[in-house]
């Protein structure tokens, strides 16, 4: 298996196709490998554009989604609705391998899949690190959209921002210190949607006023 690339070299801040940091989860992964040979069972690279605008911070890789196919949502349910929603706004166009997505990044707070979906506060801290060099070698980003509460605090941790100034609300905007806007939304996972937490509509207008604010916003 080999890292998954953006042109020739990994993206920077992708971890380790064996990263030690997190011991629950590389016993997750370990027990993985056994069991799914054929899965990409790795830290979930980075996708995207590195010369994005928007870049989009989800959780987690999902077990038979992002942690399957080695891209981030790519084979979930909380996929299938970002990327379908994304297609709509002529974000995203699928090719028979994978997800293009021309102008954007999408990454996750942590890069490993985790039992559960859940990941732990340690964990969400250790990958930190990654999240923060990958979000800082997008020299042209203005916004970021994060999906869910813990997508939030990692961008705010990984830009430079002091937690408790921005509180998570869906649709909330907020502008860190480095000028970037952070625009929070309810993750689409397929919880929120059974729940009606949140709807096909409400993440789209979360990206229509995303794409405005890439576009036109200060
Ligand atoms: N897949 C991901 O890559 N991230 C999420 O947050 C959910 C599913």
């Amino acid at each position: 298996m080999t890292d998954e690339t953006i042109g020739e070299t990994p993206f920077p801040g992708t971890p380790p196709t064996d990263c030690p940091l997190c011991p629950r989860l590389v016993a997750y992964r370990a027990e993985q490998r056994l069991r799914h040979p054929g899965w990409w069972n790795a830290p979930v690279p980075p996708l995207g554009d590195p010369q994005a605008r928007m870049a989009i911070v989800g959780l987690a890789p999902g077990l038979k989604g992002a942690n399957r196919t080695g891209q981030p949502f790519h084979g979930d349910d909380a996929g299938k609705l970002l990327f379908a929603t994304l297609a709509e706004l002529g974000l995203a166009t699928e090719t028979p391998e994978r997800w293009d997505v021309p102008g954007l990044f999408i990454t996750n707070a942590v890069a490993c899949a985790p039992p559960g979906n859940l990941p732990e506060t340690g964990e969400k801290h250790a990958c930190r690190a990654f999240l923060a060099t990958q979000l800082s070698a997008l020299p042209a980003l203005r916004v970021v959209v994060a999906l869910g509460e813990t997508a939030h605090q990692a961008a705010i941790k990984a830009i430079g921002g002091k937690l408790p100034k921005y509180r998570f609300g869906h649709g909330a905007v907020h502008k860190l210190p480095s000028g970037v806007l952070l625009v929070d939304s309810y993750h689409p996972s397929r919880l929120n949607l059974n729940t009606g937490t949140i709807t096909p509509e409400m993440l789209k207008a979360i990206f229509v006023a995303a794409l405005e604010l890439t576009n036109h916003g200060n």
